[in-house]
């Protein structure tokens, strides 16, 4: 199913999100939520997708396949992240929830993640370049943080194609 994107400024979006109970993530109802949030983001054209820009203030956040580990979605329950790169790097970033804005944020270019999985299981890999720039932006998400908070040269584009 198909949910649908709060966009800026609904407050759910700058809302620091609750963690999520193992127990919690075994329910039925929680793992649907999981598949639709995944189906959302493809269906959006999306590169990642946190929980409260469904409305949901929930430690939760998907990755595409696109970018992410071994090519399949990536669900990230209760992330954290270190750096493991000492600098950040410039690039230029949007998101579903503030459609139409783009603007550079400095990110590390390498990091460590932890997290639990679907089924309530801890992972932890290493990211780099575009997948870990897409991870800090879902987590900021997580911590009620949009890039527009953060960017530089913000620029609407028109939606006319
Ligand atoms: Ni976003």
């Amino acid at each position: 199913m198909i949910l649908k994107i709060f966009t800026h400024p609904e407050p759910v979006l700058n809302k620091k999100t609750d963690p999520i109970s193992v127990q919690k993530i075994k329910e039925l109802e929680f793992q649907k939520f999981i598949d639709d949030m995944t189906e959302t983001m493809y269906v959006e054209d999306g590169v990642g997708l946190a929980a409260p820009q469904l409305g949901q203030s929930l430690k939760i956040c998907v990755i595409s396949k696109e970018y992410s580990l071994n090519h399949k979605d990536l669900i990230l329950i209760n992330p954290i992240w270190e750096k493991l790169s000492r600098f950040q790097a410039w690039d230029s970033e949007g998101c579903l929830s503030v459609p139409g804005i783009f603007g550079k944020v400095k990110r590390y270019r390498r990091i460590k993640i932890e997290a639990l999985d679907r089924r309530g299981e801890k992972i932890s890999f290493e990211a780099d370049s575009f997948f870990a720039r897409i991870i800090q932006h879902e987590c900021d998400h997580l911590d009620g943080i949009l890039f527009i908070e953060k960017a530089k040269n913000l620029e609407e584009v028109s939606k006319k194609l």
